[in-house]
Parts: C-alpha cells; sequence; structure tokens
C-alpha cells in the first residue's frame, strides 16, 4: 500500500496517496474542478489546461491532473486569481465555438456550457463573423454524429479508441484551429464499445444517433439498474419519461461507474437493447388462445395446480432471485420441481475479452444461489414425467415446441414469443425494467434495481401472480 500524505484544500484537510494524481483526490471529494481532458478511465493528457489550481510555493498555476501529490501540499481550486486563469483559457476554448446550445442535443449536459455559466463569462469578445468554421454533421459510423465546430479537442475519443477498444478508428486531422476529430480516410467508427465517445466527450461534439432530437434530457427522470444483455451486470442510467397523455418510456441508457464491474462503459448492444422493451410487448391474457382477462388467467392457473399432480416449472435466468425464491416456495407448497434449464441463453459469438460474456442472461448465478438445478438430464427427467408445465419467460421451448406436446402448459411472459401460443394459459407480466428486484452477475457479485418505470396499466408481476395463487391455496379456495 502505497505511503498516505496529508494536504490541505481550500482549507480543508485530507489525506491521499503519495504521488497519486491531484485532480484524482478532487473528483473523489467532490470538489469542483472544471476538466476537459482528463477521464479517470483514460487517464490525463495535459491539453485542455481547464484544471488549474493554485499551490502555495509554485509561481504559476499548475494543472491538477498533471500534479502528483506531496506531503505538507497547500491547493487552492477557488479565489479570484485561479477561477480568472480559467475563465480566460475557458475564452480561448470559445473562440471558434458556434454557441448553438439551443440546437445542440448536449445542452443540459454539456461541461462547456455548465462552466460558462458558472465563470460569469456572459458578454462575448468575438466577433461571430471571425469563427472558424467546420462540418456540422459528420455521420462517424456506430450511431455517433461528429459536430466538428462543437469540439474542444480534449482527444478523449481518439484515446477512447487507442487505449479501450484498440481499433485506433478516431485521430485529429489538420493543424492549429483547423484541427478536427475524424476518422481516417475509408474508415468508420466501428467497434462493439463505440458509443461510449459519446458519453465521454465533454461538449456536443458527439451525439447519439438513436437519441439525438428525441427528447430535451432535462424532462427525463432517471433511475439505477443493470443492464440484463449478459451476465456481466453492467450498471446503467435507465432515462424515462412519462409525457402528458402518453405511456411511460425509457429513451436511452447510459453507463453508470462501477468500478468492480463494468468501470465506466457498457457494450453498444446492451446500450440499444432497451428497445427491446417496448417492442412486442404481450399484454392480453390468454385462455386457449382467446383474450381473456387477468384474472380469470390466474383463477385458471390455480384449478390446475390445485387439479395437476405431477408440475414443472421452468424459469428464466432473468428472473430476480426474488421472483425464483418465490417460485420456490410455490413449488415447495405443490410438491412441484423447479428447473432453470436454459442452454438457449448461451452465444460463444457475443463474448469478447473486454465486458462481455457468453451469457446473455442477467442472474443465472441466482440459480446456484436457490440450489436451482439447470442440467439437462434433471429437465429431461421432470419434464416427460410432468402433466403440467409451467414456463416463466424462458425462451427454451419456441425452438422445442414438440415437448410440450400432450401436457398442460401456463405461460407467463413479458414479450410474445412462440411458446404463448401453445399454451392453455398465458399471462402477461412485468419486463425486467418494470420491476425490481436483485441479480447475482458472473462474479458472484449481489445488486439491487429498483424500478421507477410508471405505467398507465402496469403488468402484475411475477412477485404478485405468486402471490395471489399462494393466498388461494391457502385459503383452498378461489
Ligand atoms: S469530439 Fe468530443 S471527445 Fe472527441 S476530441 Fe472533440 S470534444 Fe473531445
Ligand atoms: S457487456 Fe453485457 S451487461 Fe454489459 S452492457 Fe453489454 S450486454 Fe449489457
Ligand atoms: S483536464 Fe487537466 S489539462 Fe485537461
Amino acid at each position: 500500500m502505497s505511503e498516505m500524505v496529508e494536504l490541505t484544500v481550500n482549507g480543508a484537510q485530507m489525506k491521499a496517496s503519495k504521488g497519486s494524481l491531484l485532480i484524482d483526490k478532487l473528483l473523489d471529494e467532490n470538489i469542483h474542478i472544471p476538466h476537459f481532458c482528463y477521464h479517470q478511465a483514460l487517464g490525463k493528457d495535459g491539453n485542455c489546461r481547464m484544471c488549474m489550481v493554485e499551490i502555495e510555493g509554485q509561481k504559476r498555476p499548475q494543472i491538477a491532473c498533471d500534479t502528483p501529490i506531496k506531503d505538507g501540499m497547500i491547493v487552492r481550486t477557488k479565489g479570484e486569481n485561479i477561477e480568472k486563469v480559467r475563465r480566460d483559457i475557458l475564452e480561448l476554448e470559445l473562440i471558434n465555438h458556434p454557441i448553438d446550445c439551443p440546437t445542440c442535443d448536449q445542452a443540459g449536459e454539456c461541461k462547456l456550457q455548465d462552466y460558462y455559466m458558472e465563470s460569469g463569462f456572459y458578454e462575448s469578445r468575438i466577433n461571430t463573423d471571425t469563427k472558424v468554421h467546420a462540418r456540422k454533421r459528420v455521420d462517424l459510423g456506430s450511431n455517433v454524429m461528429l459536430d466538428q465546430e462543437r469540439c474542444v479537442l480534449c482527444t478523449r475519443c481518439v484515446r477512447f479508441c487507442s487505449q479501450i477498444t484498440k481499433t485506433n478508428e478516431l485521430g485529429v486531422i489538420n493543424r492549429a484551429d483547423h484541427s478536427v476529430i475524424g476518422t481516417f480516410p475509408g474508415q468508420k467508427l466501428d467497434n462493439p464499445y463505440a458509443m461510449n465517445v459519446i458519453d465521454i466527450c465533454p461538449v456536443g461534439a458527439l451525439t447519439n444517433k438513436d437519441f439525438r432530437f428525441k427528447q430535451r434530457v432535462w424532462f427525463l427522470e432517471t433511475f439505477d439498474a443493470i443492464c440484463n444483455g449478459c451476465s456481466k451486470g453492467c450498471n446503467i442510467y435507465v432515462d424515462h419519461r412519462k409525457e402528458k397523455y402518453k405511456d411511460d418510456q425509457i429513451f436511452r441508457f447510459r453507463p453508470r461507474v462501477n468500478k468492480n464491474i463494468n468501470g465506466f462503459f457498457m457494450c453498444d448492444e446492451g446500450r440499444l437493447s432497451y428497445k427491446n422493451e417496448a417492442i412486442n410487448r404481450f399484454t392480453i391474457g390468454l385462455l386457449d388462445n382467446a383474450e381473456t382477462n387477468i384474472s380469470n388467467t390466474i383463477t385458471n392457473m390455480f384449478k390446475e395446480l390445485t387439479t395437476q399432480k405431477n408440475i414443472l416449472f421452468v424459469l428464466s435466468p432473468n428472473l430476480s432471485l426474488e421472483e425464483m425464491q418465490n417460485v420456490n416456495n410455490l413449488a415447495n407448497k405443490l410438491n412441484a420441481s423447479v428447473s432453470g434449464y436454459s442452454p438457449n441463453t448461451f452465444d460463444e459469438n457475443f463474448k469478447d475479452d473486454y465486458l462481455k460474456t457468453n451469457d446473455r442472461s442477467a442472474n443465472r448465478a441466482a440459480f446456484k444461489e436457490l440450489e436451482i438445478n439447470e442440467e439437462e438430464t434433471y429437465f429431461t427427467k421432470k419434464l416427460s414425467d410432468s402433466t403440467l408445465v409451467i414456463i416463466i419467460d424462458n425462451n427454451y421451448f419456441d425452438d422445442n415446441l414438440e415437448l410440450l406436446k400432450n401436457k398442460k402448459v401456463i405461460s407467463l411472459f413479458s414479450h410474445h414469443c412462440l411458446t404463448i401460443g401453445n399454451s392453455n394459459i398465458a399471462i402477461p407480466i412485468s419486463s425486467f425494467y418494470e420491476k425490481s428486484g436483485t441479480y447475482i452477475n458472473n462474479a458472484g457479485i449481489k445488486q439491487k434495481v429498483i424500478s421507477k418505470i410508471n405505467k398507465n396499466e402496469p403488468m402484475e408481476s411475477i412477485t404478485t401472480v405468486i402471490e395471489h395463487l399462494k393466498s388461494m391455496i391457502e385459503k383452498g379456495t378461489l
């Protein structure tokens, strides 16, 4: 462990490890320090000069992103002198900036805008006619749109492609005030993590083609969740909005920092998987493929549960820990079997050596925790013995419908699938992001998600369906 030393920042004493970067300490302590080019995942570059601080004993201001901490260091981030220095640097950054905030998709989450507003520097000394212009719409590929005029040339995007994905698609082209970001001739930005450059771009130079102009960000509400695209369990923000006269809708996923799981990033496929939530939703209960209301489906399910002798529940590895536990409890009451057999969620082509895993499900580790058997031999034996199969969000049967022949089938799904059409009773349930619960990732890390989605007509959760059934069974009546 590195040696701890004392330093003083704006009069407050604190400890930090000797030689670590001053900017990291300031960020960890939530001490405001404007910066463009430094990023904790990409390290220092020292090109923007926005992170200037005063250090006692130093003649000139220093950049915090390239200052190692020393014992007894006295640092000031506030004060007339240092704020003037940063304001002058900001003015430089703005010389050729188009100041087109009203039409910029980054407005509301733009560092340049934030620093400009807090600087109180509202009168521009720059003649707009003399600004150097550049291309406003450069389609880089991978859903990323570049506005070269808005770029502050921090090179975070370039360093992301060289250090993180090692694909090197982006570079700085030309010199001096004609410098712009671009791809090499004939190349596109094309890697499975490319859209992260949108988040790390501190200004509106890189925007998300999928999201831009759909919403103003200040209208969105956000909750913390995890991605269910694979067993990595990347931490994300879910940005959603319930507009007047409309239903609550998810507009985007963004990566949320968790240094123990996904670091600062997520894959593009996981990011765009928010779209799956709204597509092809299963919303109306079915009895022998005829539409009916939910309470009718649950009543009929109760009848089947209390008359059939050999019952098998087949669960999805995407259910929450609590849902699995609830099904287990119900199965115990009924002397039924529970299987987590789900080979269909494995995809070797999806896996890489960064974040993506070969298991496209969020909670397979919970099967182990709850001792739910997921082996093929157990599943095959229990399925052949069963007269009633209850399938919960598990798509394995879509490609194996013949296995359901001559059996009573009850299915609970959030999205339409072939299994529903082959069920005697089908009950619509809430989707992954509409419910709260606990998930265990491939490294055994448990994460709790609390959904804030507020649908006009929320679907029943599995937990509610099971609770209904348990109370019916306890009362022994409908
Ligand atoms: S496009 Fe954005 S991230 Fe890339 S150099 Fe310009 S400002 Fe920085
Ligand atoms: S790596 Fe997996 S969990 Fe992470 S964003 Fe991609 S699909 Fe989602
Ligand atoms: S953040 Fe320190 S120079 Fe850019």
